[in-house]
């Protein structure tokens, strides 16, 4: 059983569903819902992310429960208000456990938790930074640490920037349309930074950012326990059949 302190990265590469067996064994533990939100993809590649990721969600749920539920057997529903697009979470659950999810191309991820928020983001990194991405989005701190780095890194920080970015606004459940994305900042050395006016305490919040394969940046964003204390973090590959 996950402990208190545990936070788990589950991750899978959705490649692993083009061997038939395993793309059977992951439809297995789908519901109807699930189904149906993977059949709603036109393209196969989404199909099969979509399917990596709900089949994932549920396998790392069980897996940190030791198999006390199945990973057919969960349920889910949508977090905040309870109207579309909330975070979902884990319906009728008493173990407390909380989880969030993130798919890109190449990569699906799923961080789960006992009594804590959190929020992760997986994204490739691209081959050049989007200069108006950059613009519009990013805080003044952002775009002149990354304007300061030698071309070759750029794309690589700008990544790691916006999977930060994301995976806070995806932890506290509020998503892209919640807050401004230049209204809070990575700094390197001080850690996650909100600006004047944002309804929020950074102190509360462990941020972390690593690259899960030579081709993606992920992010992480953890709710501290009382006192302050930091989460214990591990990541764990499936394989995409168990
Ligand atoms: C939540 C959100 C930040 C996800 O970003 P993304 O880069 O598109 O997608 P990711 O792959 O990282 O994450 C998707 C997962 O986040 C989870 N999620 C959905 N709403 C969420 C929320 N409010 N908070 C946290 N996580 C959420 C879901 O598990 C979703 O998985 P699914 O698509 O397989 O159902 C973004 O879609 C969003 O802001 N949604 C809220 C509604 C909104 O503001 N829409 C305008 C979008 S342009």
């Amino acid at each position: 059983m996950l402990g208190a302190r545990d936070v788990v990265v589950f991750l899978a590469r959705p490649e692993a569903l083009e061997a038939p067996a395993r793309r059977e064994a992951a439809m297995a533990v789908l519901d109807e819902t699930d189904r149906a939100h993977v059949a709603r993809f036109r393209f196969e590649r989404d199909r099969r992310i979509a399917l990596a990721s709900r089949a994932l969600q549920r396998r790392a749920l069980s897996r940190c429960v030791e198999g006390r539920v199945a990973p057919a057997a969960w349920r889910f529903e949508p977090g905040g208000d309870g109207g579309a697009g909330g975070k979902p979470r884990v319906a009728g659950d008493a173990m407390g456990l909380t989880f969030n999810v993130s798919n890109a191309r190449g990569l699906v991820a799923c961080t789960v938790a006992r009594g804590r928020a959190v929020g992760v983001d997986v994204e490739p990194v691209p081959a050049e930074v989007p200069a108006d991405v950059v613009d519009s989005h990013f805080a003044a701190v952002e775009r002149a640490a990354l304007r300061a780095l030698p071309a070759e890194r750029q794309a690589r920080r700008f990544a790691a920037l916006w999977t930060m970015k994301e995976a806070y606004l995806k932890a506290r459940g509020i998503g892209l349309g919640g807050l401004a994305l230049d209204r809070f900042w990575y700094a390197e050395g001080v850690g996650l930074v909100l600006g004047e006016g944002v309804d929020d305490d950074a102190a509360r919040w462990q941020v972390s950012c690593w690259a899960p394969t030579a081709e993606h940046v992920a992010a992480l964003c953890v709710a501290r326990g009382e006192g302050g204390e930091g989460a214990r973090i591990a990541t764990r590959w499936m394989a995409g059949d168990g």
